[in-house]
């Protein structure tokens, strides 16, 4: 495993992170048991990560308790993040709501706390911006719950430049947490060379463009879970199907390398500028092997593969 350091923060992450979104479940994901989940989490410790990502709204909770109790007697050896502002009244994909104000975000953080299983967050993550609230006074919350010692590092998530040029007025942030990956580019032109410049850390969400980079898809593939919504990502429609004929000639190119498309997807982001770390989602100890090979080395075709995917979505 290799480690690098995030922001100016004393975190020192492996470049591949533990994405615990999908181990949560429902109601976005379909997982596949605790045992499972459990296991993945104990798999990515011993094979040298040690950088783990939730966040309250996975899995309703659910998401934070796993990584609590699957990383309890390894507390001092990895870095927990979570995030805050995002907000539920049911338990259902259409009652999230943002929430970035000062009193959530002072609530929110001593719930994880207690599902965590832990005395300190080591990197808490506004999740999305949230257009009513100031960032004046997001940042505040999150000063006083990191100078009371609840939490280490601060970071944003799914942040614009100007977003985060906004919060650094009034402190410091060391990480951007964006949707990256050979299928997913929109934040090359502006949010890269921000973050390089202000020594803002990143870590890539979605690698594997939750799955399709995977190469076990295919056009007439109809997601059952949040990928069929429309949500988020293109999962649906012209753009999936354009998506997937990239992705195919990556599977061509993965045969004559010997590595999975998987692993060309997550070692492609984390070879680019100003990359910190991929967070790579996994359900079980199978994928957290093979998705972990996917460090030190470049693929020989690498020009091949930044031809196929330069036009990326938008
Ligand atoms: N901040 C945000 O707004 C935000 C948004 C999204 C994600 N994230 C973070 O980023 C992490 C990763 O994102 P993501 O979950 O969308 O992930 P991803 O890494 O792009 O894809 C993960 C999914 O691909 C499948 N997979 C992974 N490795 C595989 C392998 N070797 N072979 C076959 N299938 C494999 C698994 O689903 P199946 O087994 O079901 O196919 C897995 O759940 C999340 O867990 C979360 O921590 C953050």
């Amino acid at each position: 495993m290799e480690y690098r350091k995030l922001g100016n923060s004393d975190l020192e992450v492996s470049v591949v992170g533990f994405g615990a979104w999908g181990i949560g479940g429902a109601p976005f994901w379909k997982n596949e048991g605790d045992e499972a989940s459990k296991s993945a989490i104990a798999k990515a410790a011993d094979l040298g990560v040690n950088f783990f990502d939730t966040a309250p709204v996975y899995g309703f909770g659910r998401s934070e308790e796993l990584i609590g109790e699957a990383l309890k007697s390894r507390r001092d050896k990895v870095f927990i993040a979570t995030k805050c502002g995002l907000r539920w009244k049911k338990e259902r994909l259409g009652a999230i709501d943002k929430d970035c104000s000062k009193k959530s975000i002072l609530e929110e953080v001593d719930l994880s706390l207690k599902r965590l299983q832990t005395d300190v967050i080591d990197l808490y993550q506004v999740h999305w911006p949230d257009n009513k609230t100031q960032a004046e006074e997001t940042m505040e919350a999150l000063l006083e719950i990191q100078q009371k010692g609840k939490v280490r590092a601060i970071g944003v998530s799914n942040y614009s430049a100007a977003q985060m040029g906004d919060c650094l007025k009034f402190g410091r942030i060391d990480s951007l947490q964006p949707e990256y990956s050979l299928l997913q580019r929109k934040i090359e032109k502006e949010t890269v060379p921000f973050c390089l410049e202000n020594n803002v850390g990143i870590i890539a969400y979605s690698p594997l463009a939750s799955g399709v980079l995977t190469g076990k898809y295919d056009k007439n593939t109809h997601f059952k879970d949040w990928r069929g919504k429309g949500i988020l990502g293109e999962f649906i429609g012209e753009a999936f199907v354009r998506n997937i004929a990239k992705v195919d000639r990556l599977k061509e190119i993965s045969r004559t390398e010997g590595k999975s498309c998987a692993q060309l997807a997550v070692n492609w982001v984390i070879r680019q500028p100003g990359l910190t770390c991929a967070l790579s989602g996994v359900k079980n100890a199978d994928q957290v092997a093979e998705n972990l090979e996917s460090v030190g080395w470049e693929p020989e075709r690498s020009n091949e593969i930044d031809e196929i995917f330069a036009v990326a979505s938008a």
